[in-house]
């Protein structure tokens, strides 16, 4: 009796350590396998976070992308600004994705120092080439290397850094040609491309509309006058013995009779070519940025063209200063380098000095065709 009473005791006891021991080896192995699941969360978290911020640091552009910013050799375009910010003065397309894509998918580097701003696009970052959406188109001398390297400065806008040239002198190679010209973008991201000939050359605007009829089109335009002698300016750096520019804008030496086949002169009637786009185009898909106020405002006209694009307004004043030696303004950062430089040497040149008379005969001539483009556009841009 005895003995089956302390047999009794020893087995409930035995089967009460055992539950109690099952019940440890239980809660051991939830805690264990708590412990080893947020382990492994953290770690693909960090890994993803380490993905993205390499993807962020990477600032070299894409490969058929090249800058037109000075190099800091230059005296002029290098001067550091007494850093004054400029003051605002006045107020169907296919994608070609890729899973080899190259190292210098750069995406631009922060460039409103918000990386945040980027870090919510995660979700959307597989970048592939794409057929522009946006294009400038013109004028060639008005300020559109300006307005390129601006605009750019947005991270939802990426561009091909030289002039393409697709629709006026590439049109044969075909889209996929043009396609593969683009840089590589991630959702959400506007890809861009400047070739200033497009706004003058016929058949561009067909062309363009056949590419996509939402292409949105900018296109800074500035005095024709000065645009001339701009154009002008330009053409006698690259030739020496280039005849006077008095002597070019009109015909029999005489100022009575302007040479409307001259280039620089020619271009300079807007409204000629900008009816050839209103014939594809509505109004509301251009706009018009004023190549004077590019110069005296940047960020003004800059905060246009992001309402215009449906952009966050990244670029502000804040991304500009003004460089007394070189009379224009520079930027703090862009894309492509992180310090203070000016547009190149080749952007804002000394015009040489033009017969005062051979201006007014020239201003003369363009009231009329200005007038017109008033009209057309909506906008008095009160050349004289
Ligand atoms: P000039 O060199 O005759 O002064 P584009 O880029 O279309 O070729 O236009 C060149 C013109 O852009 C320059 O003509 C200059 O006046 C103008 N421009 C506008 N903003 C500028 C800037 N921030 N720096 C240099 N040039 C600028």
């Amino acid at each position: 009796m005895f003995v089956m009473s302390i047999w009794g005791t020893s087995l409930s006891l035995s089967s009460r350590s055992l539950a109690i021991a099952l019940v440890l080896c239980l809660t051991l192995l939830y805690f264990s396998y708590s412990f080893n699941a947020c382990l492994l969360a953290s770690i693909s978290r960090s890994l993803q976070q380490s993905n993205l911020r390499n993807l962020l640091s990477l600032t070299s552009t894409p490969r058929n992308e090249s800058s037109s910013i000075s190099s800091s050799s230059s005296s002029n375009d290098s001067a550091t600004p007494a850093a004054t910010p400029l003051a605002n003065t006045t107020g169907s397309t296919g994608s070609d994705s890729t899973s080899n894509v190259p190292a210098a998918v750069g995406i631009a580097s922060s460039s409103d120092g918000s990386p945040k701003y980027q870090l919510l696009r995660q979700p959307g970052l597989r970048p592939s080439r794409h057929l522009p959406d946006t294009l400038i188109i013109g004028v060639k001398k008005s300020g559109t290397r300006a307005l390129l390297e601006f605009i750019r400065l947005h991270p939802d806008v990426r561009a091909a850094g030289s002039e393409v040239h697709f629709f006026d002198r590439h049109y044969q190679r075909g889209l996929r040609w043009y396609r593969h010209h683009m840089p590589y973008t991630i959702e959400g991201q506007i890809t861009m491309e400047k070739t200033p000939s497009y706004f003058v050359t016929k058949e561009v605007p067909q062309r363009v509309y056949h590419m996509n009829t939402a292409t949105k089109l900018l296109i800074v335009v500035r005095d024709p006058v000065t645009r001339a002698i701009s154009d002008y300016t330009q053409a006698a750096s690259k030739k020496a013995d280039m005849k006077r520019f008095e002597q070019l804008a009109f015909v029999n030496g005489s100022y009575s009779v302007v040479d409307t086949n001259w280039g620089p002169v020619k271009i300079g009637v807007y409204s000629r070519y900008l009816e050839r786009w209103l014939l594809y185009f509505p109004l509301s898909q251009l706009l018009f940025i004023s190549g004077e106020r590019l110069i005296m405002d940047p960020a003004y006209e800059i905060g246009r063209v992001q309402d215009f694009l449906g952009l966050k307004r990244v670029v502000t004043e804040k991304h500009f200063y003004f460089n007394a030696t070189k009379g224009f303004p520079c930027l703090f950062k862009s894309e492509a380098r992180s310090t203070p430089h000016c547009l190149g040497k080749t952007k804002g040149r000394n015009h040489p000095h033009i017969d005062p008379s051979a201006i007014e005969r020239l201003r003369e001539f363009y009231r009329p065709f200005n007038n017109k483009f008033y009209q057309l556009t909506g906008i008095n841009f009160a050349w004289a």
